[in-house]
């Protein structure tokens, strides 16, 4: 059954037991404490804490998940995959365990004729959780599995949260057990490979506090409702019903397997190393192009740095597998195709994908050498001691984006160990610093709700900054790493309570104020305002000077300066926004923005680049709209008078209470908007685009600079082009000019180039034919040549080499030393092929003598790595092999 089918059939099942069908949401999380979604439970996140009210009872979802924390098991066991696919039913309060256990055994076990799995009841095994004993008697009792296949297991294997403060509860487990061929009997307890994991129940019913990911973390009390979440990684189940042994043989992942095979010269399934390797390769490519397609962009911290560091794991494989060639394009082009089906908005976006991967391959193939440099000096000073340091080895992971077990390779291959214990007390300091970030970073303290909803319980924030910028106020609770405390002194950050607040809470795009707030002895800098459910506004503090305690009247002050920049930039995004609209028309709906002074984006649907006239033309109208000056206004009303009015209503407006209308112009503009704004738009200044881009499928970001920043940015631009056009000796208005000319010389320079390297390639094809030996009746060249440094040039000679001896049966192996690795390719004709030469034996060969890799076809192959100094030794190697098999 085809993986896809596997999909159609849940959310079918499901569907006709009235739960909703829910589209996978991106994999970027709308979540401060997960980077990204890793179960399909985690859109539904505030549903289950109560902090949302679900719009369904139950839900039934297919979701994109990217899992990282087990990435060096990817390959190397048969379930691992960085990226899958779960199938989840949940139920928000409504049905629990007595339900989600028999409805799981009937999809499962409903033979394939009748839309379910077929999977055999003799088969599967369930696990609960050792103090669960109601889950224990409904599987025997409602679904009637016998008691010597229900196992009782502990906190670490049937218990499930998020791995982060939030909801989680104990959970069931149900497992297929593939036979004795995989393993020692006795259940999931014993084994779980042969023993697979194949569907997980989560009965969430409770919160947990900050702790260790799986097992002895706090549990913090219970959810408003009991509610269930279920999962299944449908590569796994696909793996199971299509009987191969891998996810990654499975009918998707296999296709780019077999493509990283092809473009490396290797074949899948014959040695244990290259097909761990393979597996690596085919599971990271997939997830790098499903977050590149989602909108995340390599980078060195946060999602960003996932991708980068599977990105990279995954071209370096391909390199020590024995490709030199970039690699990404053709992956990612196998990998949308295969994909594409499923997730159509890929096919949409394949350029900007293939720009983001291809960019990064590039970088990487450029810090691998200044890596590798770096490296050589250092392994040269290890010399004696034989060690090479940690920080070293932490400096290449951290600065060059080395992943630890490839300097570690490069060090065996010196003769050197690495100091891991030094590496990994840098690492774990890195860590460190990054959680206590984290800690820092907004929600990522949250561990107990409980205290929000206490203060929220008692009374709500009342918002006085849409009219004053300095409130008295009084301090409602002031709360340290997630627990309430009486009092903070100089120095602490923590968070603090008001019962009025003029300070903006980060919403709807606009940034939180700066400000302070005070009293006699005491002052306290805002680093941050966020508002919990809508009414309770949390400041971030650090306390400056003096202690502040609950029950304190204090004086909340906003930034002026600040709050005038957020207004010009929070009203000019609502001016690009119609200016948008205006041009391209109303489909062109803003889907998120991001405002603070001097600056604005709004990310905004639409399919395709906009050209440079059509921005100029937004630019235009917005820039008029400031000129026009334009009266602001802002209005409450009920929500359908304001639908009435053509206000726009962009993320989820809730009936319940009047809605705040902001109106430009009167309806030049007109949205529902909390944030703050100027008067008149004349106040916004000027308005000057910086930028154009893809964020996603199907979405664009706009980019813009506001007031003096405006201004700002367009003096840089001047001076720049000032000075480009002094560089040229032209006037600034004949700098296009003067560039293409300059273009258009380069040009025919590299062309005359590349003639001239073209003659001398031929030139030494014929020297290097000249030097050809015969053995037993073979023609051969085996020679270390100087110059070419890319394989793709070595295997240019090596082939015109080849040419010119053709008529007798001829063999040629060339290596060089390349640019940071020797390197050896290989090239045998037709004739030699059938005295019995194979291209790729010879690399072997060669390899096997340098302590490198390689593989390749018969009539050509390619390698390298190792020591160059064997490189004698490797070529005699050659000789030595010609001679054996050109007798046999
Ligand atoms: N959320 C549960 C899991 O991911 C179902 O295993």
């Amino acid at each position: 059954m085809h993986l896809a089918e596997i999909s159609k059939r849940a959310l079918h099942f499901f569907e006709s037991r009235d739960h909703t069908v829910v589209p996978s949401a991106p994999l970027i999380a709308d979540d401060p404490t997960l980077l990204l979604i890793n179960a399909g439970m985690a859109p539904f996140k505030r549903y289950f804490l109560g902090e949302a009210t679900a719009p369904f009872p139950r839900a039934t979802s297919v979701q994109k998940c990217v899992r990282t924390v087990d990435i060096e098991e990817v390959g190397k066991t048969s379930r691992h995959g960085s990226f899958f696919q779960m199938f989840g039913n949940f139920s928000f309060g409504d049905y629990f365990k007595e339900r989600a256990i028999p409805l799981a055994w009937e999809f499962m076990t409903t033979p394939t004729t009748d839309g379910g799995l077929g999977l055999a009841e003799d088969r599967l095994w369930v696990t609960v959780y050792q103090d669960d004993p109601e889950a224990e008697h409904i599987w025997r009792k409602l679904v009637g599995v016998p008691a010597s296949r229900i196992q009782r297991l502990g906190m670490a294997d049937n218990f499930w949260s998020m791995g982060v403060p939030g909801p989680c509860g104990p959970c069931s487990e149900i497992c297929y057990d593939r036979g004795p061929e995989f393993g020692q009997d006795g259940g999931p307890a014993a084994n779980d490979e042969r023993y697979l994991e194949i569907w997980n129940l989560v009965f969430m019913q409770n919160t947990r506090g900050e702790g260790p990911a799986k097992e002895g973390y706090p549990i913090l009390g219970g959810l408003p409702a009991r509610n269930i979440d279920t999962g299944f990684g449908v590569e796994r189940m696909a793996a199971l019903l299509q009987d191969v042994p891998t996810i990654f043989d499975i009918d998707t992942t296999r296709q780019i397997l077999a493509l990283a095979a092809e473009l490396s010269g290797t074949t899948y399934g014959k040695s244990v190393n290259t097909d761990v390797s393979l597996r690596v390769v085919a599971d990271h490519i997939l997830a790098s192009t499903m977050l590149i397609g989602d909108g995340v962009t390599p980078a060195n911290e946060g999602r960003g740095y996932v991708l980068r560091r599977i990105l990279r794991r995954a071209v370096r494989m391909m390199r020590l597998l024995g490709t030199d060639d970039p690699v990404v394009g053709e992956l990612f082009t196998k990998t949308i195709d295969v994909m594409g089906s499923t997730y159509a908005e890929l096919i949409e976006d394949r350029a900007r994908i293939h720009s983001l991967g291809e960019a990064e391959e590039g970088a990487f193939a450029k810090t691998l050498k200044a890596g590798t440099a770096i490296f050589d000096v250092a392994a040269s000073k290890a010399a004696e001691s034989r060690i090479l340091p940690g920080d070293k080895a932490f400096q290449l992971h951290d600065t060059y984006g080395f992943p630890i077990d490839l300097t570690v390779e490069m060090a065996a291959d010196a003769g050197l160990s690495v100091d891991r214990e030094g590496f990994a007390l840098r690492m774990q300091e890195q860590r460190a610093r990054a959680k206590a970030d984290a800690r820092r970073r907004k929600s990522g303290g949250r561990g107990d709700i409980d205290v929000y909803r206490e203060l929220l319980a008692a009374a709500p924030t009342e918002f006085t900054g849409y009219t004053e910028l300095e409130s008295q106020a009084r301090v409602q609770g002031v709360i340290r790493d997630g627990e309430r405390v009486s009092s903070a002194s100089a120095g602490e950050i923590v968070e603090v309570v008001l019962d009025r607040t003029p300070l903006y809470a980060e919403g709807g795009g606009q940034e939180s104020d700066a400000g302070r707030i005070t009293a006699d002895d005491v002052e306290l800098e805002v680093l941050d305002v966020e508002k919990i459910d809508r009414k309770l506004w949390v400041h971030r503090v650090r306390v400056v000077a003096g202690e502040i305690a609950e029950g304190r009247n204090v004086v909340a002050r906003v930034d002026s300066e600040w709050r005038t920049g957020a207004r010009q930039a929070h009203s000019a995004t609502h001016i690009v926004h119609a200016a948008l609209r205006q041009i391209l028309g109303p489909t062109a709906l803003q889907s998120g923005s991001l405002n603070r002074p001097g600056y604005l984006r709004l990310d905004f649907a639409w399919q395709r680049p906009l050209s440079s006239e059509t921005l100029s033309e937004i630019e235009e109208v917005a820039n008029r709209a400031v000129r026009q000056d334009f009266p602001v206004g802002i209005e409450y009303m009920p929500l359908p008078h304001a639908r009435e009015l053509g206000a726009l209503a962009l993320f989820g407006e809730t009936y319940d209470e009047d809605v705040r209308v902001v109106e430009i112009g009167g309806d030049w503009s007109r949205e529902l908007c909390g944030g703050t704004h100027v008067e008149r738009t004349a106040q916004v200044g000027a308005l000057t685009f910086i930028g154009e881009s893809s964020v996603g499928s199907g979405l664009r970001r706009l980019e813009a600079h506001v007031g003096l920043d405006a201004l700002r940015f367009l003096a840089s631009e001047r001076a720049m082009a000032v000075k480009v056009a002094d560089l040229l000796h032209v006037p600034t208005a004949e700098i296009s000019d003067r560039v293409s000319g300059i273009i258009d010389e380069l040009r025919t320079a590299r062309k005359e180039l590349d003639t001239l390297r073209a003659e001398q390639r031929a030139h030494l094809a014929t020297v290097l034919a000249g030097h050809a030996v015969t053995v037993n009746g073979v023609r051969v060249v085996a020679e270390q040549v100087a110059g070419p440094s890319a394989t793709t040039e070595l295997r240019d000679l090596a082939v015109q080499t080849k040419a010119v001896l053709e008529g007798s049966p001829a063999v040629v192996v060339l290596a060089a030393l390349g640019s940071d690795r020797p390197i050896v390719v290989a090239a045998v004709n037709q004739q030699a092929r059938r005295l019995d030469v194979a291209a790729s034996e010879l690399v072997q060969a060669a390899v096997g003598a340098l302590g490198g890799r390689g593989g390749g076809k018969r009539d050509l192959a390619q390698g390298g790595g190792g020591d160059a100094r064997a490189i004698p030794a490797a070529l005699e190697s050659v000789l030595a092999m010609v001679a054996r098999a050109a007798t046999q």
